[in-house]
Order: C-alpha cells, then structure tokens, then sequence
C-alpha cells in the first residue's frame, strides 16, 4: 500500500483544532469537512480522465473531463459520513456507496452491519472515507470487500493513522496485483491499550454525531 501523509500548514492548522477537546461538535464536524478538502485533492492525483477538446471564446483547447464510469465515493458508517459532503464536492459526478461497519470495543474487530453499494465494481476507482485508522481491522476489510466485487484501483482517505494500523494493512493487503493508496492528514504515534490512537482526537463518529 502507498501511503501518502499530508505535509501542509493549513491541514496541520486545522488538525490540530479537530484535535482539541475542547472544540465542540459543530466546529469539528466543519473542521472535518475542510480537511477532507484538501486530503481529497491529493487523493485524487491519479483519479481518471479522458482527453477531450473544448472551443474557448478565441480557440479550440485541449482538455480533460473525469472518466467513465465515474469514481464510487465510500463513507464507511458512521463516522465516514463526516467526509462524504468534502469528498462529493470535489467530485460531483461520483457515485456513492455505503459500508456500515463497527468495530467490537472488546475484540477490537471490525463487525460489518451494513452494504449498500453496486454488486459489480469492474473497473471502478474508489475512494473510501473513514476519520480513524486506528488497528486497521476496519478499513483492511473495507479495502477487501471492495476488491472481491471488483473494484481496481482503491484510495484510502482518513484523517488519522495509527503505525499498527497501516502495518496491519500491509500485511492484509500483501501480494494484491491492484494500486491501494492512503492518504492521511497525519500519522500519530501509537495505540493505546483501548485501541485508541494517541495522541489522536479521541472517538471521531462520538465527537462528530454524539
Ligand atoms: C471507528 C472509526 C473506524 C474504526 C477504526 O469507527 O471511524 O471505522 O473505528 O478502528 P480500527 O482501525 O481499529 O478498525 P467505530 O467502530 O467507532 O464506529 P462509528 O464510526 O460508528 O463510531
């Protein structure tokens, strides 16, 4: 898996505010969604396009407009949700899907509750949204469903990495022949003994939907 983490003063900026206990939900849901914004940017670096010309006022110009099919947007629910309005306003044309997963505070794996995405995703680039990449149990499973329906071309966003999650994925997602990316505002430095990530923000779907 590529992982990319954003070096960039305004999404440190804003990391840091989310990051804050004492920013309350509003503000972080906002923060949120800014930061999606300019993860999205980068997340998209290899999103695909067509070549296509268009006639300006003064000439023909050579361009580019997003290809089809158009890229799946996946929020994994419930937290994921606080970055699907950044990620779709980036991409308009995106289709969404949605994964309901938790995971078990006790075992610490991911529980899958819900699906509601297109049974067939040949050829599809997708975007999976999710605040928290804390053991990694979570987004590995997402990632694999996502790959057994046939989706080709995978990008992870979230806002924080834990090390012992990516490591997780690399290990899940070793040997699969298709391009895996992660892009994250910033990799923190451990877990704790509840799964936490530290220093993190704290429980992300908690302080975005109570
Ligand atoms: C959080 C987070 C990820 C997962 C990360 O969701 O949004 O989905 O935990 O943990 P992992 O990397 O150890 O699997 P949670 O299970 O709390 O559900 P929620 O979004 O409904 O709050």
């Amino acid at each position: 898996m590529e992982t990319l983490v954003v070096d960039h003063p305004l999404v440190a900026h804003k990391l840091t505010a989310l990051r804050d206990a004492n920013t309350d939900s509003p503000t972080f849901r906002r923060l949120a969604d800014e930061l999606v914004t300019l993860l999205a940017y980068e997340a998209t670096r290899q999103v695909r396009v067509t070549e296509i010309t268009v006639e300006t006022p003064v000439a023909p110009a050579q361009g580019v407009r997003l290809a089809q099919p158009y890229p799946l947007v996946v929020p994994i629910l419930r937290a994921g949700l606080g970055m699907l309005d950044g990620m779709t306003r980036l991409l308009p044309t995106a289709e969404v899907g949605f994964l309901g997963m938790v995971r078990n505070e006790s075992t610490l794996k991911a529980e899958t509750y819900a699906t509601r995405l297109p049974e067939d995703l040949s050829g599809r680039q997708v975007y999976v949204v999710d605040p928290m990449l804390a053991t990694g149990g979570t987004l590995a499973a997402a990632i694999e469903f996502l790959l057994d329906r046939g989706a080709d071309d995978v990008t992870a966003l979230c806002l924080l990495a834990a090390p012992e999650g990516i490591a997780h994925m690399d290990k899940v997602l070793a040997g699969i022949d298709k391009p895996i990316r992660l892009v994250t505002a910033a990799l923190d430095e451990r877990l704790n003994d509840q799964g936490y990530i530290v220093p993190g923000l704290g429980d992300a779907g908690d302080r975005l939907y109570g």
